[in-house]
């Protein structure tokens, strides 16, 4: 069990960030929440330091991690150029859930960008985050703070779950507000393109830069995985078999899994789909009933996940999600977590 100390979110006590900026500045891993998921923390222009990140989460080193940043002045040491696109979407939405890849400057160590000539840079939109950020007076390298291909975390309580004693301090800040990650937005070409979508919607990216590209790829596609490495198709799965379900189908999906004798839980936030499972009530081992828009949603998915888990049963079956811009991100979430 990692040392964990509480943290008020909006106004953070200056006693517990000098401690979690000791802590980094010994060299330790801190886990911090930010308004996304809770990120695992080192300072992330210190190669030894930003090491121990890799060997923490299990995660290939050839991922690129985001370093946070306090605010664009930060990220401008950090970038060997910064567009004028990447300078109105980083006045537009930071602090927040946006993560812009931009040629990386020198200074930036080749292990956190798992060699590529670029660096993902974010400010995050939580008092927490930025208070340890300006504390340590460097940028923080952290991925999300879960164990490799895991579930990402949205609580405390899911990153000693996940990490236990590879981490040295958890701050507890409460739950992450909106509960999916950022937005990475690829802007060293000439058209900025979505690697992942996140908080920051498609369309509201595009209120600022009309030629934000996306293009819907295929869970998987090895294009993806070459523009970022991290992007493979089994992340953000939980360990429990994952299948999704159209509305109408719920029901019967779950009722042919229980005649072949397997165990199931259920995720839903239609009322139809609430009520099919609910007829078969009991023989459901966990049944999960979501927030029925997009960003109430999003913001319970990874405890969803969590909490179906925790079930171990044979089967999870999802209710599949409204196809308009508010469920993106979590669209592409789901997708990940049913590809076997
Ligand atoms: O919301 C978030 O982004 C959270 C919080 C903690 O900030 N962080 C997070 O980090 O989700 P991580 O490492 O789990 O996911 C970062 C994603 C990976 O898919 C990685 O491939 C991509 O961003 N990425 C980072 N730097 C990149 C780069 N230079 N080029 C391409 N993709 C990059
Ligand atoms: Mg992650």
């Amino acid at each position: 069990m990692p040392r964990v100390l509480a943290v008020d979110p909006k106004e953070p006590q200056p006693e517990v960030i000098r401690e979690a900026a000791r802590v980094l500045a010994g060299g330790g891993l801190v886990a911090f929440p930010t308004e996304t998921v809770y990120g695992l923390g080192a300072r992330g222009l210190r190669p030894e330091e930003v090491a121990r990140i890799f060997v923490a989460k299990g995660r290939p080193t050839a991922h690129p991690l985001i370093l946070h940043v306090t605010d664009v002045a930060m990220a401008r040491t950090l970038a060997a150029s910064f567009t004028p696109e990447a300078s109105r979407l980083a006045s537009r939405f930071w602090p927040g859930p946006l993560t812009l890849v931009v040629p990386r400057a020198a200074q930036v160590p080749d292990g956190a960008t798992g060699g590529l000539p670029s660096v993902g840079l974010r400010a995050p939109a939580h008092p927490v985050a930025l208070a340890l950020i300006a504390a340590v007076g460097e940028p923080l390298a952290a991925p999300s703070a879960n164990a490799h291909l895991h579930v990402s975390p949205t609580t405390a309580a899911h990153v000693v779950r996940s990490l236990g004693d590879r981490v040295d301090l958890v701050l507890d800040g409460g739950p992450s507000a909106r509960g999916i990650e950022s937005t990475v937005l690829d802007v060293t070409g000439p058209v900025p393109t979505v690697l992942r979508p996140g908080a920051v919607s498609l369309e509201a990216l595009r209120a600022v830069v009309p030629a934000v590209r996306w293009a819907e790829t295929t869970i998987g596609d090895p294009e993806t995985k070459r523009a970022s490495p991290g992007l493979a198709a089994k992340h953000y799965a939980p360990r429990t078999r994952v299948e999704l379900a159209p509305s109408v189908e719920v029901g019967a999906r779950l009722s042919r899994a229980l005649d072949e004798g397997l165990t199931v839980a259920a995720i839903t936030w239609s009322d139809e789909a609430t009520k099919a499972v609910r007829a078969l009530a009991p023989r459901v081992a966990r049944a999960i009933s979501m927030p029925s828009d997009g960003e109430g949603y999003a913001a319970a998915l990874f405890a969803a996940l969590h909490d179906a888990d925790a079930a171990e049963v044979g089967l999870l079956v999802v209710e599949a999600v409204p196809d308009d811009a508010t469920w993106w991100a979590v669209r592409d979430r789901l997708a990940r977590a049913a590809h076997a």
